[in-house]
């Protein structure tokens, strides 16, 4: 069996971005692969975080991994820093990175252009990271959305890299990126990307928003005079953004099908049967999420999954250690 492995990085509460582009798609690919799905804590903080805050963050990304239909006995679900092996090889990569292959990150240089101040070095060698994350368990396949795809390759040429220096060490990864949802944008700005970091909330749907405070940011989603419910990212990007979030939620809706129901219909009226898909699943997902949060299932997910990671994360991470010449006992 082929084998997955994926990450989310809780740096606030997961939105409708990470479940579109990521999360919906982790659980469909449960029964086809091995997989190896987990909670990014590393990555979290190389931007600073309050404690208390991440605390629940993470808390609460357990929970709606497993709200969402991550099954604990078919997913092995763990936080990263359970795994030790993570930062360890994270520290190898990076050795094997050049400063050129970070430079090129549009995640980081995305964040200097807005004159973001103290930037941390975690956050400039992150890559690095998310290779090890990804090399550890010789993952054939990683789904991601669109701005992950970056990351995905640079581990692929740090893999190829290190293989052909020490000899066949790790499986070079493909990323899996979806064809409809892969990069779901700001309600409130069409042209950027929905995301935990956005300036204001109205743009940006979580996953445990009030279901009214959710269905009055999709009311208020920016859109364009044209006045036709038409799939055209470039020309109507808001009208596209919403159709792309019915689809997904609708078992992959053909754009046409939704353009012929809407037609000659106002926004308002598209945007209600939006809000309604959207609702409908929040309001699944949130009831899932209470009655996990007060199961005691977390703490027994996590404690299983670590285990079942570390036995084959360790066992990479001699290896990779004895390939380059780092052990003498091994
Ligand atoms: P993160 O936490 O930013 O995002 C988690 C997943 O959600 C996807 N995503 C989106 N998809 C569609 N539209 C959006 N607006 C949107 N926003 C986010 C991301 O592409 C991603 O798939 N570095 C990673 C976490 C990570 C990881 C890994 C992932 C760490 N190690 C190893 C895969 C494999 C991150 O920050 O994702």
């Amino acid at each position: 069996m082929k084998r997955m492995l994926s990450g989310i990085k809780p740096t606030g509460q997961l939105h409708l971005g990470n479940y579109i582009g990521a999360l919906s798609h982790f659980v469909e690919y449960q029964d086809e692969y091995e997989v190896y799905f987990f909670i990014a804590n590393l990555h979290c903080i190389t931007v600073p975080q309050d404690p208390a805050e991440l605390k629940q963050n993470l808390h609460d990304c357990v929970a709606l991994y497993l709200a969402c239909g991550l099954d604990p006995e078919r997913s092995t679900i763990f936080l990263q820093t359970d795994v030790r092996a993570h930062a360890q090889l994270g520290f190898i990569m990076c050795c094997h990175t050049y400063l050129g292959e970070l430079n090129r990150m549009t995640q980081f240089k995305d964040k200097q252009a807005k004159g973001e101040k103290n930037l941390s070095g975690g956050l400039y060698t992150y890559p690095s990271l998310m290779a090890a994350d990804i090399l550890l368990y010789d993952a054939d396949y990683v789904p991601v959305g669109e701005d992950q795809k970056q990351h995905v390759e640079l581990t692929r040429d740090l893999a190829e890299r290190m293989n052909h220096r020490y000899g066949k060490l790790f499986q070079v990864p493909e990323p899996l990126v979806p064809k409809v949802g892969a990069r779901i944008m700001s309600l409130s700005d069409p042209s950027r990307k929905m995301s935990k970091s956005d300036d204001s909330d109205k743009g940006c749907i979580y996953l445990l928003d009030d279901l009214k405070k959710a269905r009055k940011k999709i009311m208020s989603a920016v859109t364009d005079s044209i006045g036709k419910v038409h799939f055209d990212p470039e020309n109507q990007p808001g009208i596209s953004n919403l159709m792309q979030i019915m689809s997904s939620l609708s078992d992959n809706r053909p754009m046409a099908d939704i353009e012929q129901e809407f037609e000659g219909k106002g926004y308002g009226e598209f945007k209600r049967a939006v809000a309604d898909v959207v609702c409908a699943r929040l309001e699944e997902i949130q009831n899932r999420y209470r009655e996990i949060s007060e199961s005691g299932m977390i703490e027994k997910t996590l404690k299983e999954g670590a285990a079942r990671a570390s036995q084959v994360a360790d066992a990479k991470l001699s290896q990779v250690q004895k390939a380059i010449g780092m052990d003498i006992i091994l």
